[in-house]
């Protein structure tokens, strides 16, 4: 099943099958969070709600909030609760402890709208602890598409609308939407890719689908083919396996 948000295409079934890594390397963020026994903690970007559960499994009492339909479907087939809405127009007032995202707000350019939204959720003193992906974050894969989607006229950049902000402009943005910044941090992240030497393939068709998806079959298996060779001196090693290169912002932000 699919669908599409704000320039990106979700596949919940590829996301399950190729996405699980992003949950899975969480545990730094989660720490940071450390949540407790009862505390109300929203999931902003909770996607199929992998990490959502295992909040909900400290005791704290979880809600999740995504914009993809389908990933709404597979977090709330979870038993999970979970509302459906945009993160740049969260309805909420001062109704949680903590608001917590992981691999969800470089996906969104309106950081304003959503740091607005997470400020009024919060209850005053409540914390806002987040990862999301950071300056220079996938910067080879990056260049490689543009590269390699510019001849077929595709602007890559333009086409994915994520947000990579450095750490002195996402303090900035924080403390314009009236936080105070408790800790944040640039952490470089070499993820191996599963799949063996198909790994760059899968990453680009799972997390890349919504650009290749604007080209016709024959040259979107082209444009892969293209960008895993640009790729691979860079990001394979001698026996074909792939590391992706993540760069996380990592921060914990009070009300
Ligand atoms: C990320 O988690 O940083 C990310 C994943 C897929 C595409 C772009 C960024």
């Amino acid at each position: 099943m699919s669908t599409s948000t704000i320039g990106q295409t979700w596949n919940t079934t590829a996301y399950a099958a190729h996405g699980r890594f992003v949950a899975n390397m969480a545990g730094g963020v989660f720490e940071l969070l450390a949540p407790q026994p009862r505390e109300h903690i929203l999931d902003l970007g909770c996607g199929d709600g992998a990490l959502t559960e295992r909040l909900a499994a400290t005791g704290a009492i979880v809600t999740g909030v995504d914009a993809s339909p389908t990933m709404v479907a597979a977090a709330r087939a979870r038993g999970l609760n979970v509302d459906h809405q945009s993160a740049t127009a969260l309805p909420y007032e001062a109704e949680f402890d903590a608001v917590f995202s992981n691999a969800a707000l470089h996906w969104i350019t309106d950081a304003t709208a959503v740091l607005d939204g997470v400020h009024r959720a919060l209850r005053p003193g409540g914390r806002f602890v987040a990862e999301m992906g950071g300056q220079g974050n996938i910067a080879a894969i990056r260049t490689a598409l543009q590269a390699v989607l510019e001849p077929f006229g595709i602007d890559a950049e333009t086409a994915a609308a994520s947000f990579f902000p450095s750490p002195a402009h996402y303090r900035h943005l924080l403390e314009q939407a009236g936080f105070t910044v408790q800790s944040l941090e640039l952490i470089p992240r070499p993820t191996p890719l599963a799949g063996g030497a198909d790994g760059m393939a899968i990453w680009l068709n799972t997390f890349r689908n919504g650009i290749l998806d604007l080209l016709p079959a024959a040259d979107r298996a082209l444009a892969v083919e293209r960008t895993v060779a640009l790729l691979r001196p860079i990001l394979a090693d001698l026996h074909d396996e792939w590391t992706a290169d993540y760069v996380r912002l990592r921060f914990h932000a009070t009300r």
